[in-house]
């Protein structure tokens, strides 16, 4: 029987039949069954902005309830470009260059298709957001994949140099970083910039966690030297603004590129909801008190978690940026990453993500688990007091 055979068999395409369920949304399932506090899955447990809400009401009340332009509402697209001009300097035309999608994910997506060949190979920094694998065996290219290693995520410029070649086509850059909290620094995006150039690679980037960071500045890859024609910059509202289920995100890149990036957005999903895009007109215009505000309500977040884990004998890096840690629980239990997250949830009532949905290979990621600090103080009290009686349960 053919492979084809087999899979219709199967009724899975061959595309799809090496797909997993998704473990972040599983353990999210898992939580909830046990009444587990959910540091599982990033989704903020706090309310996002009045004003944006208020818009969007007025929005839906106000008729713009039928598809808005397919690449995106203009109010959209011109806040997104008057963004990037006063944040980063970056001249960005909302006629030719942004697409609006549904979500960073269709955003990351519809790049793979519409700039990826078949065989062709595409560089991602591991562990990694676990819907990049997905994005490629959907493009029918091959991941090819660096290590960030641990203990601070640092990647080896040698191991980078050497995962270039004739045939990589792309390079994912996600910073700051899920699940490890890494910035990039700026020697690290130099480099990354300079073999781009060398091998004629484009940089596809993921900042959606760009103003949730520690330490360090947010560094915008094409805006280096040489790499505006060659970056395509994705990025959302999701963590910005912390609307996760608004499903709203964009792709900027240079009019040819965008070209086909529009076609393929148009035929996946015809475009992101149309009254949520005008709320999302408003965000987009907030200045840098809202993103200093957000970031020092972070701090606090992400201090309360490193102390909990102090506390129940986890070894992490503290994140320079976005709302995770990564921590090595190797101290406190044997068990594999995925046994060890399902009884932490079970016995302790905290969820967390294995490690192993990280890692190409889930050995990798054996002695990990993320934990997600998207959420309010006092659920990260609670989950501090019952992550102190993890020794006593082990
Ligand atoms: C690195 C990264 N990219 C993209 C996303 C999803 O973004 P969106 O909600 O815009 O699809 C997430 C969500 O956790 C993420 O961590």
């Amino acid at each position: 029987m053919t492979e084809i055979q087999q899979s219709r068999r199967a009724s899975t395409a061959i595309r799809a039949s090496t797909f997993t369920e998704s473990v972040i949304r599983e353990m999210t399932r898992v939580a909830n069954q046990y009444g587990a506090i959910n540091l599982a899955q990033g989704f903020p447990d706090f309310p996002m902005p009045e004003p944006m809400k208020d818009a969007a009401c007025a929005a839906i009340h106000g008729d713009v309830n039928q598809y808005a332009i397919t690449w995106g509402s203009p109010a959209l697209r011109v806040a997104i470009a008057n963004k990037y001009r006063s944040f980063y300097g970056m001249e960005v035309d909302p006629e030719r260059e942004i697409t609006v999608c549904c979500g960073a994910t269709e955003a990351m997506a519809a790049v793979f298709l519409a700039l990826v060949d078949p065989g062709e190979e595409v560089i991602v920094f591991e562990p990694f957001y676990e819907n990049y694998g997905p994005d490629a065996i959907l493009a029918g290219a091959k991941p090819v994949f660096v290590p960030l290693e641990s203990p601070d995520w640092h990647f080896d410029p040698d191991k980078l140099r050497a995962a270039f070649t004739n045939k990589t086509r792309a390079i994912v850059v996600n910073t700051p970083h899920n699940p490890t909290g890494r910035v990039f620094t700026r020697e690290e995006i130099s480099l990354i910039a300079e073999l781009c150039q060398k091998w004629d690679v484009i940089a596809i980037t993921d900042e959606i966690y760009e103003h949730i960071r520690y330490a360090g500045g947010h560094h915008v890859i094409a805006t280096w030297p040489g790499m505006r024609e060659r970056t395509v910059t994705i990025s959302g509202l999701s963590k910005t603004f912390s609307c996760t289920g608004w499903r709203l995100g964009y792709a900027i890149a240079p009019a040819e590129m965008t070209s086909p990036i529009r076609k393929v957005h148009d035929f996946l999903t015809v475009g992101a909801p149309a009254p949520l895009q005008a709320a999302g007109a408003i965000g987009m215009a907030f200045d840098s008190d809202y993103y200093n505000h957000m970031a020092m309500e972070y701090r606090v977040r992400r201090d309360i978690m490193c102390s909990a884990l102090d506390e129940a004998g986890f070894k992490y890096a503290p994140p320079e940026g976005a709302y995770y840690i990564l921590a090595d629980f190797s101290e406190i239990s044997d068990l594999e990453s995925r046994e060890f997250a399902l009884w932490l949830t079970k016995e302790v009532g905290v969820a967390t993500v294995p490690g192993m949905s990280f890692y190409s290979r889930p050995e990798l990621g054996g002695s990990v688990t993320r934990f997600a600090f998207c959420k309010k103080a006092d659920t990260l009290q609670r989950a501090a007091e019952r992550l102190a009686q993890v020794k006593a349960t082990v």
